[in-house]
């Protein structure tokens, strides 16, 4: 367990991409243990509702990673003109490292020693804003306890969805039943190279917090 106070593991907790160690396998044991920590994170009533799939078949990981740069081509096509400086994430500081950074688990997907496709129960296209909250609300946090469990374990991810332009190919992969359990996103799995990492940008505080009445703040 590497030394870090909460703070710490809450504002170091990046999502990693070049600093994944592609080349060092990951024991399952590993994997049980940061899922059996991710599962204590609250859900609606408790259901346990969700399913999680662990993909540690190289061959499997390869075609997941296709499936993850093939949905990536999709979004892609759909911004048209809207790309590199146009692209509305342009102007976010350090957004030529995210660019890179992005290409770099391209390139390397298919190399990650294991990966986390976790499911929750239902499809969410048609649900009012209240189950949509709750259904999401059940399993994104354990999912971010799943994140911190392997930062403290010397292990890192980065929360990916962009394979969801072709989720129900992933689905058919990978045996899910796609009309009754939709896909939360894709995450790989391995050591990282190193273990310092440091807060990132975001908007302060007052930019973005209302008190007692929305404040629309700067766009
Ligand atoms: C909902 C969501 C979807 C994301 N999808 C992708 C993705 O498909 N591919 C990717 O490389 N990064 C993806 N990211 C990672 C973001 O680009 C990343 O969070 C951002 O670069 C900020 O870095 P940080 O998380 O280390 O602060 C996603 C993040 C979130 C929260």
């Amino acid at each position: 367990m590497l030394d870090l106070k909460p703070d710490e593991l809450l504002t170091t907790t990046r999502s990693v991409r070049k600093r994944l160690d592609f080349d060092r396998p990951v024991p399952r044991q590993l994997i049980r243990e940061c899922l059996e920590v991710a599962f204590q994170a609250p859900n609606g009533s408790n259901m346990n509702a969700w399913r999680w799939v662990v993909v540690d078949d190289p061959k499997l990981v390869a075609a997941t990673a296709e499936i993850y740069n093939g949905g990536l081509d999709d979004f892609i096509a759909t911004l048209g003109g809207a790309t590199g400086e146009n692209y509305t994430g342009a102007a976010v500081p350090g957004a030529e490292r995210i660019a890179t950074s992005v290409q770099h688990l391209r390139d390397n997907f298919h190399r990650s020693p294991a990966l986390l496709v976790p499911l929750l129960a239902g499809r969410c296209e048609n649900l009012n804003a209240f189950f949509q909250a709750s259904q999401w609300g059940s399993i994104i946090q354990a999912v971010w306890s799943f994140f911190l469990a392997l930062r403290a374990r010397g292990l890192g991810s980065a929360w990916t969805t962009g394979h969801m332009w072709r989720e129900k190919q992933l689905a058919e992969l990978l045996g899910i039943p796609h009309q009754q359990f939709t896909q939360v996103g894709l995450f790989p799995i391995a050591y990282t190279l190193g273990t310092d990492f440091a807060p990132a940008y975001r908007k302060p505080v007052d930019e973005v917090v209302g008190w007692n009445q929305f404040e629309a703040g700067a766009p």
